[in-house]
């Protein structure tokens, strides 16, 4: 993986702990989030989001952290778009979309050039990262919109209303987070809130029924 300039420390470091705990889960078949029913629903509020083309090209999106690439290629499909999908491991392995184009990329989003994307989708990516990185990694995916564009993230919601930090034992983070937050980090980004969905993970946990928020924000001007 190429080195993340300007980072703040440990980055690195923590980076290299997401893709070995993912690399973990991956190859013991753990990704439970794959196909699951839940990542259908934020595919198509996705859809439901998505800014319409302004030319006559495909529109162009980035799947950021998309684990083995079924959304990626889904959401190439659905919206006969050009999806990149991006991720620290190249775990993908969904089947070519019968319309649309699909294609993957292995690196860290932070280091990820581009500009002018219709749609940027991060689903299930934002709620491992270090809370310091969380102002930087809203940045970059505003950054990579065109006025117009469209970013979609999709957080582990806080059932109780606070942030919470839920570390597992091999050091990756889980962050329950709350909408008042993940709106606040893509608002002082420059985004426009939009949309929002709760989808219910049908999953208890320490008392608590736990659900995913999905929140949708416009890039405007320009
Ligand atoms: C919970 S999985 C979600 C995968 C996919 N979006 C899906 O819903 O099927 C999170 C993914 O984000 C990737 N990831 C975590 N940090 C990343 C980073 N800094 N840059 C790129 N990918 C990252 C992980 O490797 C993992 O595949």
């Amino acid at each position: 993986m190429p080195p993340t300039t300007d980072a703040p420390a440990g980055y690195a470091a923590y980076r290299q702990t997401v893709a070995d705990s993912f690399g973990h889960w991956y190859s013991r078949g753990r990704d439970s989030w794959t196909g699951a029913d839940t990542n259908d629903q934020v595919t198509r509020f996705v859809c439901a989001q998505a800014p319409a083309a302004t030319g006559p090209g495909r529109r162009r999106i980035l799947d950021v952290g998309c684990g083995r690439g079924h959304q990626s290629t889904e959401l190439a499909e659905r919206l006969d778009a050009d999806s990149t999908g991006l991720d620290l491991l190249a775990v993908w392995d969904a089947p070519p979309p019968a319309r649309g184009r699909a294609r993957f990329r292995q690196g860290d989003f932070l280091d990820f050039a581009g500009t002018g994307l219709d749609l940027v989708v991060d689903n299930g990516c934002l709620h491992h990262q270090r809370r310091t990185d969380w102002p930087a990694w809203a940045a970059h995916g505003a950054h990579l919109l065109r006025p117009g564009g469209v970013l979609v993230v999709s957080v582990f919601l806080s059932p109780h209303g606070e942030i919470s930090k839920l570390p597992l034992d091999d050091g990756r983070l889980n962050w329950w987070l709350t909408e008042r937050a993940v709106t606040g980090l893509y608002t002082d980004a420059g985004l426009t809130p939009g949309d929002r969905l709760v989808i219910d993970r049908n999953f208890q946990y320490q008392g608590h029924w736990l659900a995913y928020l999905v929140l949708s924000f416009r890039k405007t001007g320009g």
